[in-house]
């Protein structure tokens, strides 16, 4: 006869194991204030969080372990994340960047609230804010553009980009950034670099609109990179990836929403090296200065890039801004005579929608030609709604910078193969009308364009119905 377990006793087994279950398979946590952190925002926690998480990281070598921030607001220096750690700030906890030079370690490019370098499995989430006090770092408020503190005493950066970033990993694997928000960044916001197997999905980021090299989230050197499910507003650039030591591969953006006084999506101006694989789909872009952009300067060559399913709205700001109202804009030249010409290929643009106050600008160099790129329904509508005036182009930076250019629905200049299909141009006409030619190029320096399907409609403002119409359906 086996012995049975009475059924009384073997429930009350399976109510304990429940109870135990979560613990078993959870990870470990550990708490800022079981470290001494006050949460009161204004003593500074920073030994306290550092305490703690140097205590989840020696916890266990292999295991996740989460550093939680119970409802507060911790002001801090720079804290330094470490493997296996996790920070888990719950809604109603504020990590707040410190205001002072001495919060920051002594070397500019360590200059961050929040640094991990050299780790594996990181990560941010929990639902709450990193602040970094960006407002505290104007010097003077500007509508044009803010005046910033510079802290260049040790000359290893120049003018007022010397100030601190909010969150940065630096040549870590497997980083996880989700369900966290960050605010009022001093400098760039989130700052991936050489790393490899990022995941940033549900962030949101909060810039000041007025306040320069804002940045939202910055990609360097990295490869395997995924963001879904962003929330950017911010003065600079949203989505920047960059290469400055080595190449970046396989970088992927998903449903995104993005405002910003620069670029949308903005490829370069760093572009020491080679950028390959890139897709970005169903992102809206709304009151930009410049939807999806390539500043390609430093003989880096890009291919193989997809954007489709984007809707992009682009104006005219400040002209201090990069950016002249191009809901997309494709540039590479040498930054100055000393650089070399990067090319950039097989680029794709389908389903784009735009509706913005200047046309499309596509400029290759001599040495560095745009080739094989593919717009496949795209509707472009023009129509002018600021006071700014128009009829410049911008290669900046360096490059030829700013120069007089009659307006256009696209200019293209160095290109080898460009197929447009299905694209229509609505124009409306209006204040401020300067245009009357839906594509500007020079046979001597752009060869095989294929044109299908493209239209372009002029709407006089004034009247209901439509004016001239131009219908091309044919391969020139
Ligand atoms: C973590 O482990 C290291 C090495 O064993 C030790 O020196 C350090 O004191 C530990 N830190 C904490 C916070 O436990
Ligand atoms: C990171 O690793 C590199 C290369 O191993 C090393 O030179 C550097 O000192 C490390 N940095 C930190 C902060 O551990
Ligand atoms: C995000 O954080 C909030 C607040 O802490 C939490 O309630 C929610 O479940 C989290 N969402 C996700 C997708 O993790
Ligand atoms: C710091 O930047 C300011 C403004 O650009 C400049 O006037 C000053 O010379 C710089 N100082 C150093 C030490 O670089
Ligand atoms: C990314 O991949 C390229 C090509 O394999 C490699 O050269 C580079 O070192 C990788 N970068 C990182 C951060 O792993
Ligand atoms: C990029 O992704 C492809 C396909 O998933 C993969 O084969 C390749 O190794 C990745 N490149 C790098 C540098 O990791
Ligand atoms: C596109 O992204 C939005 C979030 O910005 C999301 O709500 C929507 O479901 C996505 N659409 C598709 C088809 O994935
Ligand atoms: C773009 O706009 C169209 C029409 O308003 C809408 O159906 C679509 O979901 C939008 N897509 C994105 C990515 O915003
Ligand atoms: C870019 O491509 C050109 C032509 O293939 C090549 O000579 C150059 O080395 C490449 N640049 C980089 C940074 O890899
Ligand atoms: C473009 O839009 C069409 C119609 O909505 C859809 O069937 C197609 O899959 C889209 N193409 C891409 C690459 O998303
Ligand atoms: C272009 O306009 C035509 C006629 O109005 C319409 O049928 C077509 O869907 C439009 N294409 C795009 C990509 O919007
Ligand atoms: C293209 O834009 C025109 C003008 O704004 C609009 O009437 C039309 O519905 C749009 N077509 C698509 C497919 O978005």
């Amino acid at each position: 006869m086996g012995a049975s377990i009475p059924a009384p006793i073997s429930q009350l087994m399976v109510i304990i194991f429940l109870i135990l279950l979560p613990t078993i398979i959870k990870s470990h946590t550990v708490s800022v204030t079981d470290f001494g952190a006050t949460g009161d925002g204004k003593r500074y926690d920073t030994s306290a969080i550092q305490s703690a998480i140097d205590a989840c990281h020696n916890y266990s070598t292999t295991k996740q372990c989460y550093v939680y921030f119970p409802p507060g607001t911790y002001l801090t220096a720079t804290v330094f994340l470490k493997s296996n750690v996790v920070l888990n700030i719950p809604k109603g906890s504020t990590i707040l960047g410190g205001t002072k030079l001495e919060d920051y370690p002594k070397e500019f490019d360590r200059w961050y609230v929040i640094l991990a370098e050299n780790a594996s499995d990181v990560g941010i989430t929990g639902g709450g804010v990193v602040d970094g006090q960006g407002l505290e770092f104007v010097v003077k408020f500007n509508e044009r553009k803010n005046v910033m503190v510079s802290w260049n005493q040790t000359g290893a950066c120049s003018g007022d980009e010397c100030r601190p970033r909010l969150v940065g990993f630096h040549d870590s694997t497997n980083v996880k950034v989700w369900n966290v928000t960050f605010t009022q960044p001093a400098y760039w916001c989130l700052h991936i670099v050489r790393c490899e197997n990022t995941l940033i999905n549900d962030v949101s980021i909060y810039g000041d609109f007025n306040t320069p090299n804002n940045d939202g989230i910055d990609i360097e050197d990295s490869n395997n990179t995924v963001i879904t499910r962003c929330h950017i507003d911010t003065g600079d650039d949203a989505i920047c990836p960059k290469t400055y030591t080595s190449p970046l591969y396989n970088l992927t953006a998903t449903d995104c929403w993005i405002r910003t006084k620069s670029s949308a999506i903005k490829l370069g101006s760093a572009s020491c090296f080679e950028f390959k694989n890139l897709v970005f789909d169903n992102i809206t872009i709304v009151d930009s200065h410049r939807g999806l952009g390539f500043q390609i300067r430093d003989g880096g060559n890009v291919s193989d890039v997809t954007f489709s399913n984007i809707n992009i709205s682009t104006r005219y700001y400040d002209q201090s801004w990069w950016g002249r109202a191009e809901p997309i804009y494709v540039t590479t030249c040498p930054r100055d005579s000393n650089t070399a010409e990067g090319s950039i290929s097989n680029l794709n643009f389908i389903n784009i929608t735009a509706n913005s106050e200047n046309g499309i600008f596509l400029s290759g160099s001599k040495g560095g030609p745009l080739r094989n790129l593919r717009f496949i329904n795209v509707n472009l509508t023009y129509r002018r709604w600021t006071n700014y005036s128009g009829g410049l182009v911008d290669y900046r930076p360096g490059c030829q910078g700013l120069v007089n250019h009659s307006i256009a629905g696209i200019i293209m200049e160095h290109i080898d193969g460009l197929e447009v299909e299905n694209v229509n141009m609505t124009w409306f006409d209006g204040r401020n009308m300067q245009w009357n030619n839906p594509l500007d190029f020079r046979p001597s320096t752009v060869n095989n364009i294929s044109l299908l399907n493209f239209h372009s409609v002029t709407k006089h403002s004034d009247r209901k119905i439509g004016g001239e119409s131009l219908s091309l359906s044919a391969i020139l």
